[in-house]
């Protein structure tokens, strides 16, 4: 499938010097080089990879049921929102991107939370998510069950119930599971950073145990997403949220829908990158700095590791800028997303990157980016159906606040949204009017769930949680796929940047970079955090030329990719 031109060759041996030059550098978190029996899986059939080894094997089981990518998606989420409760949940909400078979472009559904329709301007000016008292107003209206029942009445194909979809999930939530490492790091983290304390009820003996959460599930699964959305449960969601100072209200609840949108997609490398577009920033952003960089490249008439890494981080810098100052929810702010990713606009933009030395940028925000929750999985099915989501309840257990008797922790996805004089978010994040609180309004988001196309053809599939570490993520992984030509494992296992313009901070994953790449990034005057706090986890599936589908989880994390269940 790929065209092997003398330039590609070119650059395919600088990224192989890259490669070896990075990949001899042992990191101290995880081994770049290895991954384990479960991160790895190759199929002539179907594929599935997500970030926790109980949620692939759900999805497994559904597709080997007969059921379709469509199904597994819905039942992998239940699975998810319930053995990842600090990543993503009921009480959030996510991005679908998915491509029917035989469909030459995919589709995109929106069932992001969005602000109560007594939210205003300035009502989360002065709320901080540690403060108990008014964290509350941070809480938006959960999308997530209704996207899920939108996916599986149009697309699910048929042969499985709704109800056979949840029940692995409701089984899971009642038996518990092992608190394994990185949720335990999640407690820690949302105890120290967020100041709240996990229900000590949910954990027995090493088991998380949620047992409130399988019959929120059974009500889903008996009376689909209005169980959530109306009566028992929406009640003490309402509750649960006003007493911390929120504005949601049950017609908040009664009122959502999610929103089928057009995928934002644009050429690169001879292939079609298709993403989330708005109110996600990743269309624009991603696009922003693949152009970027391409732009700056070919000026250049010797590459080497350190420049590359410059230039990519400059171009970062510039995209995220631009996601600052100019975007928002489309349905509030006319965003010109034609000529935000237009050849003049990227020259115009290009012109502000010097080779030599970093825009040098006043500090506006200096907030340390808290490490977010969200998770990423992709499927493919065995008639070609596939689906790349991304799901969230924003930071590690949302807001922390466990709504009564329901076992749902509620998301505190309002702090995406910007405020005032630069008042940043807990990922160091600002922004201006097009991204302000608003009635009914959806908070811009980082999530990119992706898929790649050649000639129509899935190539790649892939996501990643991180927040705005999310976009730089997915960026490099298409960077060492597209144009290293590098093989998928490798794509997605090497060491990452992250610059997001305010802070103005290079982060490198620590012990991933020689010390002469970081002397060299110094002294173009990059202001360097080596940051244990890694960039992205990603769940890919790429499609090679013989049409073997290869599943790769980041050895970052310890996801699973998987096409059959063990026997
Ligand atoms: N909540 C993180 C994001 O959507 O970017």
């Amino acid at each position: 499938m790929q065209n092997f031109s003398k330039c590609s060759l070119a650059i395919y041996s600088l990224a192989l010097t890259c490669l070896l030059f990075f990949g001899g550098c042992s990191s101290q978190f995880f081994d770049r080089n290895n991954l384990n029996s479960k991160q790895y899986a190759e199929s002539d059939i179907q594929m599935v990879v997500t970030e926790n080894k109980e949620a692939t094997d759900i999805a497994i089981d559904i597709l080997e049921a007969g059921g379709n990518a469509f199904d597994a998606a819905v039942a992998t989420s239940f699975a998810l929102s319930v053995v990842r409760p600090h990543s993503t949940g009921i009480g959030g909400g996510g991005f679908f991107l998915f491509k029917e078979s035989g469909d030459i472009n995919p589709q995109f559904l929106d069932a992001r939370e969005k602000a109560p329709r007594k939210t205003q301007k300035n009502s989360l000016d002065q709320v901080s998510i540690k403060d108990s008292a008014h964290k509350g107003a941070l809480v938006g209206v959960p999308g997530l069950t209704k996207g899920l029942e939108d996916i599986y009445k149009k697309y699910g194909s048929g042969k499985l119930s709704w109800s056979e979809l949840i029940e692995p999930s409701i089984e899971l939530a009642n038996s518990g599971f092992p608190v394994y490492p990185h949720l335990s790091e999640a407690i820690k983290l949302a105890t120290e950073k967020a100041g709240f304390s996990l229900e000590p009820k949910l954990i027995k003996k090493g088991y998380f145990i949620n047992q409130e959460l399988a019959q929120t599930l059974r009500a889903i699964s008996e009376h689909g997403s209005a169980a959530l959305h109306e009566g028992k449960i929406a009640k003490a969601i309402v509750k649960a949220t006003r007493k911390h100072g929120g504005v949601l209200d049950e017609n908040d609840l009664i009122n959502y829908r999610a929103v089928s949108r057009k995928p934002a997609s644009f050429p690169y490398k001879g292939f079609k990158i298709h993403t989330a577009p708005l109110p996600s920033s990743a269309g624009i952003v991603l696009g922003q700095i693949l152009k970027l960089r391409d732009l700056q490249l070919s000026k250049l008439s010797n590459r080497n590791p350190s420049t590359e890494l410059h230039l990519l981080a400059e171009s970062m810098s510039m995209a995220f800028k631009e996601r600052a100052l100019k975007l928002g929810d489309p349905s509030f702010t006319l965003i010109d997303q034609y000529n935000l990713l237009s050849d003049s606009h990227i020259k115009k933009l290009g012109r502000k990157i010097s080779l030599e030395e970093t825009k040098m940028e006043k500090t506006l925000s200096e907030v340390e980016p808290l490490p977010t929750s969200t998770t990423h999985f992709s499927i493919i099915d065995r008639e070609g159906n596939v689906v790349s989501s991304t799901q969230s309840i924003n930071l590690y257990f949302g807001s922390g606040i466990l709504a009564e008797s329901t076992g749902i922790f509620l998301n505190n996805t309002l702090d995406d949204f910007s405020r005032p004089k630069n008042k940043a978010n807990s990922f160091g994040l600002v922004g201006r009017n097009p991204n302000y609180p608003g009635p009914n309004k959806i908070p811009l988001s980082s999530m990119s769930p992706t898929i790649v196309t050649a000639n129509g053809d899935p190539f790649l599939v892939l996501g990643s949680p991180g927040g705005p570490r999310i976009i730089s993520a997915v960026a490099q992984t298409l960077i060492n796929r597209l144009d290293y030509n590098l093989n998928l494992k490798d794509s997605v296992a090497q060491s990452r940047i992250h610059k997001q313009w305010q802070p103005p901070t290079l982060f490198l994953e620590k012990g991933g970079f020689p010390k002469e790449v970081i002397r060299s990034l110094s002294s173009r005057g990059q202001q360097i955090k080596e940051s244990a706090y890694l960039v992205g986890n990603v769940s890919a599936i790429g499609v090679e030329s013989n049409g073997k589908l290869i599943g790769v989880a980041d050895p970052r994390r310890n996801g699973k990719a998987s096409s059959r269940r063990p026997h």
